[in-house]
């Protein structure tokens, strides 16, 4: 069974899924509403986290077509009793979802998590009937690699190896189109955005509270200390800082077949 670092008993782990709504979800919309979903279309997300996209995606699909919202956790689901949508506990990692079923398929800010992505990716495509499209959106922290001040360039480097350590891959992004191509899909296209946001914005409090939150275990690491936690902090709170940290990389492609 998979593990998820930032777990679901996390005391800000119901507060971050909400900001990620909030900031990702207008992303993650319009790249569906471009490729478009029929009104009759078998949907699976995967990683739902408090299924704010499958709800949305279900008022698109509603009444004939199905949403399947997978999570390792649903414990933080807003509201599972959501219209339209069959919110399933279970593990990517392990199994595809009714293979080969899916019109459509989309996981967002997953595959980055898990132990085994290549297995993750694998059971995602399989989900897919002969046809179907997936769009998956992870990070990939490629921005940081030029953060200023040094101090704070340094505190991004050791976050990015205490994640290697815990085994989140923050430079998945750039992997996508490259797995997708492995299993045979065609008509994969990609894109990558990154926010500029300041401090004080609802980004800076996303990793206000993340590390502020981690705090102890990024020290107790080695890989960061107490000062240069300290630096990051004071420029999340600096209205006249502005930043990149993050480019979402979206890469969508279809499983060959009719
Ligand atoms: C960072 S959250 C993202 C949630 C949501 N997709 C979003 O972008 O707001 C990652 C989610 O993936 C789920 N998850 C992690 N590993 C998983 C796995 N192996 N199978 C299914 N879900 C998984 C976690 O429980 C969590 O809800």
């Amino acid at each position: 069974m998979s593990r998820y670092v930032l777990d679901h008993h996390l005391q800000g782990e119901k507060n971050r899924l909400a900001l990620m709504s909030q900031l990702l979800d207008p992303m993650h919309r319009r790249h569906i509403e471009s490729l478009g979903i029929g009104r009759d279309a078998r949907v699976l997300e995967v990683g739902c986290g408090n299924g704010s996209m499958s709800t949305w995606m279900a008022e698109h699909v509603a009444p004939d077509g199905q949403i399947v919202a997978l999570d390792l956790d649903l414990s933080l689901v807003d509201d599972v009793h959501a219209p339209g949508v069959e919110f399933r506990q279970g593990d990517i990692v392990t199994a595809p979802v009714d293979p080969g079923h899916f019109d459509f398929v989309t996981a967002r800010a997953v595959l980055h998590h898990v132990a085994d992505a290549k297995a993750a990716t694998g059971n995602l495509v399989a989900s897919l009937r002969p046809g179907g499209a997936i769009l998956l959106i992870e990070p990939d922290f490629l921005p940081v690699s030029v953060a200023e001040p040094i101090k704070v360039r340094t505190f991004w480097s050791g976050w990015l190896a205490w994640s290697r350590e815990r085994g989140i891959d923050y430079h998945i992004g750039r992997t996508l189109a490259p797995r997708l191509a492995a299993y045979g899909l065609k008509e994969i296209q990609g894109t990558a955005e990154t926010a500029i946001y300041n401090g004080g914005s609802q980004w800076a409090d996303y990793w206000r509270e993340t590390i502020t939150e981690l705090r102890g275990d990024l020290v107790q690491s080695a890989k960061l200390n107490d000062a240069l936690i300290d630096a990051f902090l004071a420029q999340c709170a600096d209205p006249n800082r502005w930043v990149q940290t993050i480019a979402f990389t979206a890469v969508h492609a279809r499983a060959p077949g009719s």
